[in-house]
């Protein structure tokens, strides 16, 4: 699957930072205007985006087969001797091409479902199905591979490498997977030319703002190509602008064919998505399709 956004599309999230009128006068070493508070307040900002029931491919997605299956999932954490319940019995189906969120309150179990989607755990008792596999049955370089060429994920908190430079952070997952064919270095600085961040590629994430640091999150997690994007509260640390352009990517990504798993905790944001879905207490409170 090819990435068909191109960087017009993005419409340069790399300059929004010093898009604002208060911004440039703050480099400037000018004090804003009342014009320029005006139009930098976040009340200003309206993001237009198309919603999933104005696409066409919204209705195909019924009938589509199901990429992650997710079967009477229970997951706990041992503490001393304590056994913690925190996922309590959860059966999910997301089928090809469907954009889903998850919200639910801080707690509630959100991260730990996604990081057993993504493998970056193992379910106490259930099954994960990615791409009709069961994640049990396979080894773990399966299990690697799969994962690392498969499945790109956004972590709640970036997670990137400090002292690698935003292009090496991209190219880090292919060092350990990556597709045939594909020059690695280089489509790890097309995707940061995509994100807005041709000219921050030998920044450290240090040097970097919160949203451009989940920009390069963003390019990381697509490096491989993978079918399925996994975002845990992409948006989450970001200004409404911001966020809005993340979610366009998204939005265009998922057009192109991607599954999107999105965790957030603001309801319009969810409202961008295929379906939502509300985690509380480790269950799954509307599961219908
Ligand atoms: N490694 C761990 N060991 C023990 N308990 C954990 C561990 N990871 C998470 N928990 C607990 O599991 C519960 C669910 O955590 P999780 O991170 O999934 O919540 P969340 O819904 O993502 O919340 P938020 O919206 O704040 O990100 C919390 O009570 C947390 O304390
Ligand atoms: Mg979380």
């Amino acid at each position: 699957m090819e990435t068909k956004i191109s960087i017009e599309d993005v419409s340069a999230p790399g300059d929004l930072i010093l898009e604002t009128g208060t911004e440039n006068s703050r480099l400037e070493g000018k004090l804003p205007s009342e014009k320029d508070l005006a139009t930098s307040s976040e009340e200003q900002f309206k993001c237009e985006l198309r919603r999933s029931g104005d696409l066409q491919n919204g209705k195909t997605q019924l009938t589509a087969a199901s990429v992650i299956e997710v079967i009477d999932v229970k997951k706990s954490y041992i503490l001393g001797d304590m056994e913690v319940p925190i996922l309590h019995d959860i059966n999910l189906k997301v089928r090809e091409g469907e954009f889903l969120a998850i919200m639910g309150p801080s707690g509630s179990g959100k991260s730990t479902l996604m990081n057993l989607i993504g493998f970056l755990d193992r379910p106490t008792e259930g099954k994960i199905i990615i791409k009709g596999l069961d994640i049990n049955k396979l080894s773990d370089r399966e299990v690697a591979r799969l994962r690392g060429l498969e499945i790109g994920f956004i972590f709640q908190t970036f997670n990137l490498i400090p002292r690698l430079t935003a292009l090496e952070n991209v190219e880090l997952p292919t060092y350990a997977n990556s597709r045939s064919g594909v020059d690695t270095h280089e489509r790890a600085k097309e995707l940061l030319r995509l994100v807005g961040l041709g000219d921050r590629m030998r920044h450290r994430p240090g040097e970097l703002s919160g949203g451009q640091s989940q920009r390069v999150a963003i390019a990381r997690a697509l490096v491989n190509d993978p079918a399925i994007l996994l975002a845990d509260e992409p948006t989450g640390n970001l200004d409404s602008k911001t966020g809005c352009e993340i979610l366009n990517m998204f939005r265009k990504l998922n057009e192109d064919g991607r599954t999107i798993v999105m965790i957030t905790h603001d309801p319009e944001i969810a409202g961008y998505a295929d379906r939502i879905v509300l985690v509380k207490d480790g269950i799954i409170q509307n599961n219908k399709e």
